[in-house]
């Protein structure tokens, strides 16, 4: 049967190694995306290091819904959504702060850090036709690995440790990156491209883009990292479906595991100016692990549907509508003394060389992921191919299909998870 021929039920769109093109420009389909996917399953919103203590905040979005992440008075985390209970206003428009709670701006109802609806102007007028206690906030279930925090408008799903599944232990390697300290936030920024939001998801765990697109990149940066990231004809470098959409791209499998490092591997020379800083501070063995993690972790791991944790950033995708997407890189470093600024400013260079504004590699990318939405208006009955590496991917020994890093299997694995979201059953 052609994947042209179905007309109807959108988890027929998707085969085990094509889609068809409309997923990229159907907007009925858009709209139930929102619902059958960002509605009904965990969605990153926060690394718990933007809310450092009690009363401190942050704003996001779970789909296209607005929300606030909080710490309430006694440090649990919260996600309520952005709307007073009134008549809609939001009630936050602040990216971060701190506060003891949050004041409507329309008519002053005001709400507690746990979205507790706490006072009332003029309360006259609601005498006998209103109970406080029924108009909190909505509130999100909200959980919270290695740091990730995730919302979901779903209470009746799994816990978010069975929704990541075998993603966990790949959290935890790149969380690694600190070298022995927890990660935080150094910084973000954001951008749009006109383009469909699985045209991004599908980007993370492509290797086969890498040596195409990143050519500018490549010929940018000292030999040593060229030649680290020239995995085109490396067997060793996977791709593995973690299960759940999930995947993680293992271009330098050498790094993933940062704790196993036999030494023998020499630190970059460019970062020379960095070593000599830290080695005022820190002993030779603790600059080793942290300048190693310099570039992250050598994987790109791919957290179905809206976060992917790459190099020494997270990357949070933010569908607006069928052809229009915003993203946020978010840049991390290592949370310790103040000897450390030194490596979170390098950290940041590095970031930016690659991943900023003007950097030599996300602007490509973007190019890349604005084409796509173009060039697919055409023939939308076209299907798109991920078939690449299907004769040669077969389970690892943990069980996770697998193929080589410049192979198709971590888009199989976000569309069979799509599906499956998208079914009628
Ligand atoms: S809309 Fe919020 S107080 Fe009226
Ligand atoms: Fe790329």
């Amino acid at each position: 049967m052609s994947i042209e021929s179905f007309r109807t039920d959108p988890a027929d769109l998707v085969l085990g190694d094509r889609v068809a093109g409309r997923l990229y420009t159907d907007p009925d389909i858009f709209e139930q995306e929102m619902t059958r996917i960002f509605e009904s399953t965990w969605v990153w919103v926060a690394h718990e290091s933007e809310l450092p203590g009690p009363g401190t905040f942050k704003t996001a979005h779970v789909g296209r819904q607005p929300v606030v992440v909080t710490r309430d008075r006694k440090g649990a985390l919260r996600t309520l959504l952005n709307r007073c209970r009134h008549r809609g206003a939001s009630i936050c428009e602040q990216a971060a702060g701190k506060a003891n709670g949050f004041t409507c701006p329309y008519h002053a109802w005001s709400y507690g850090l746990d979205g507790a609806l706490r006072g009332i102007p003029y309360p006259e007028g609601y005498d006998g036709v209103l109970d406080k206690r029924e108009l909190s906030l909505r509130q999100l279930r909200t959980e919270s690995y290695g740091g990730m925090v995730f919302a979901t408008f779903a209470d009746e799903i799994e816990p978010l440790t069975e929704f990541l599944g075998d993603a966990k232990l790949w959290i935890d390697r790149f969380m690694k990156q600190g070298g022995g300290y927890p990660i935080k936030v150094l910084g973000k920024h954001q951008f749009k491209f006109r383009g469909n939001w699985k045209i991004q998801l599908e980007n993370t765990t492509d290797g086969y883009h890498f040596p195409i697109v990143h050519r500018s990149w490549m010929s940018s940066v000292d030999a040593e990292t060229a030649n680290m990231m020239s995995f085109m004809t490396d067997p060793t470098a996977v791709t593995h479906d973690l299960g759940h959409g999930h995947s993680v791209m293992q271009m330098v499998p050498g790094h993933s595991d940062l704790d196993a490092d036999d030494g023998s591997e020499p630190l970059q020379a460019r970062f020379d100016p960095v070593i000599t800083e830290l080695s005022r501070t820190f002993e030779p063995a603790e600059v080793r692990k942290l300048v190693r993690a310099m570039h992250g972790t050598g994987f790109n791991l791919n957290l179905f549907p809206n976060v992917s944790m790459s190099a020494a950033f997270f990357r949070v995708l933010r569908p607006i509508s069928v052809d229009e997407t915003w993203i946020e890189h978010i840049a991390i470093g290592p949370d310790g003394p103040p000897e450390l600024d030194v490596l979170n400013r390098e950290r940041l260079r590095v970031h930016e060389h690659f991943q900023g504004p003007f950097g030599f590699g996300t602007p490509d990318d973007a190019e890349g992921w604005d084409r796509v939405q173009r060039g697919a208006q055409g023939a939308p009955d076209m299907p798109i191919m991920v078939n690449r590496g299907l004769g040669r991917e077969k389970p690892n020994p943990d069980g996770w299909p697998t193929s080589h890093v410049t192979d198709e299997t971590g888009m199989r694995a976000a569309y069979q998870q799509w599906k499956q979201m998208m079914s009628d059953d």
